[in-house]
């Protein structure tokens, strides 16, 4: 049967000061819908995605323990047993294998998505039809790991990349209007090098990576013994466990053993050049925003005449001032700017930060400083 997983469980520091350790950018209600009413989190965005996709009892979230109480309180569909708790953050592949070993345990033939937390994506039924043939592709063929890309705009550092290769044939909905819509991958390569990033987008052979998948939970538990057998071995003993009164004392003592790496790095990049496994990917012709630094958050926004994007709670008020992000969340404050071009001013009640936009990508320089304000 087909289930999903969300990953939850990343820290989004480059959108400090709104995003905090007890309440990250996926927990945190700042993205305004377009079409009006409240505001919502990026994660409740990540699981309204997932209606017409798998029924709500095959939906999971995998994140840290810590944010459990708010993900019950914001998402009540989500109960307990579907939140898969991380004591400490051991990073993707152990979110993945977390996931295939719970999944493989309720259902030995489990075929499951991993989505992110991270995205805005736009319109949601070419969403829906791409995951649709992703799930197909792996039912058809059990080697299969499927990943979801994107056609890339400029040659990002701090995405994965996909060289297509066939096209896959034989699947329904894998050609659309005689287009292919799903390619074998000839190689899978984690945050390339600027140099190689820009012959990639150059070559038009590469697509990015989304960071969403879908595979067999079997396929994923062989490739983690094969790549990571640090990780196996430890997600067996959760898989041994689950279900049991030790269940959630055996996910304490393991996780913290387990090694700290990307899915990308540990089980796609290898897999690539192994021929028990098939790696092919699902184009997915969609507007994909990572929102993972301010630059993109300001992207949700609509723009003023002068290209200024502001939002909050508290009044801000701005005059000869082109090109800012201006966040106000104090209410009981009000933020005035005059004469300054192409910054991000971020207030909240307890902390503010201005840098110019270009350094946005570079907030981790602050943490050494703020890290007890984290
Ligand atoms: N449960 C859990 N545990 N989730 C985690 C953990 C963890 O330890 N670490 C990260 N996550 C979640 C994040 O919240 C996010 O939803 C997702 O996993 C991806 O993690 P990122 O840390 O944001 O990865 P990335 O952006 O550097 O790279 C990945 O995504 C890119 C697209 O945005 C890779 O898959 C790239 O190849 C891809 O291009
Ligand atoms: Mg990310």
């Amino acid at each position: 049967m087909r289930y999903a997983m969300i990953m939850a469980g990343g820290a989004g520091t480059r959108l400090w000061p709104m995003s905090r350790k007890d309440q990250p950018k996926q927990l945190l209600k700042f993205i305004q819908p377009k079409e009006g009413g409240p505001s919502r989190s990026l994660l409740e965005i990540a699981a309204q995605r997932l209606e017409g996709i798998v029924p709500p009892e095959r939906r999971f979230i995998c994140t840290s323990e810590n944010y459990r109480k708010i993900i019950r309180r914001d998402l009540p569909n989500f109960v307990d047993e579907r939140i898969l708790g991380e004591p400490v953050g051991r990073d993707t592949v152990n979110a993945v294998g977390f996931a295939a070993a719970v999944f493989e345990k309720l259902d030995k033939d489990a075929v499951f998505s991993v989505l992110t937390a991270d995205h805005i994506i736009e319109p949601q039924d070419v969403f829906r039809e791409r995951m649709d043939l992703g799930y197909r592709l792996v039912e058809d063929d059990a080697k299969r790991l499927v990943t979801f890309s994107i056609k890339p705009t400029y040659p990002a550092t701090g995405y994965g990349y996909v060289e297509r290769g066939t096209p896959i044939r034989g699947v329904d909905g894998c050609e659309k209007d005689g287009k292919a819509l799903a390619f074998h991958v000839a190689r899978f390569v984690e945050k390339p090098d600027l140099p190689r990033a820009q012959a990639y987008v150059q070559s038009g052979a590469f697509n990015w990576n989304s960071g969403m998948f879908v595979w067999k939970a079997s396929t994923i538990m062989n490739a983690l013994r094969k790549f990571k057998p640090e990780s196996h071995a430890g997600m067996l003993q959760i898989q041994h466990a689950w279900g049991t009164a030790k269940q959630n004392e055996v996910v304490a003592r393991v996780y913290p053993t387990l090694p700290k790496i990307s899915v990308d790095y540990a089980i796609m990049e290898p897999a690539s050049k192994d021929k028990d496994f098939s790696i092919c990917t699902v184009q997915m012709d969609v507007n994909w925003l990572d929102v993972g630094s301010w630059p993109s958050y300001a992207e949700t926004l609509g723009a003023d005449a002068a290209d200024n994007r502001i939002t909050g709670e508290g009044p801000t008020l701005q005059t000869q001032a082109k090109g800012n992000l201006l966040i106000n969340a104090n209410a009981n404050h009000t933020l005035a700017v005059l004469g300054i071009d192409d910054l991000i001013v971020v207030h909240t009640p307890d902390a503010t930060l201005i840098m110019p936009k270009s350094k946005a990508e570079e907030l981790k320089a602050l943490h050494g400083m703020v890290d007890d304000r984290l």
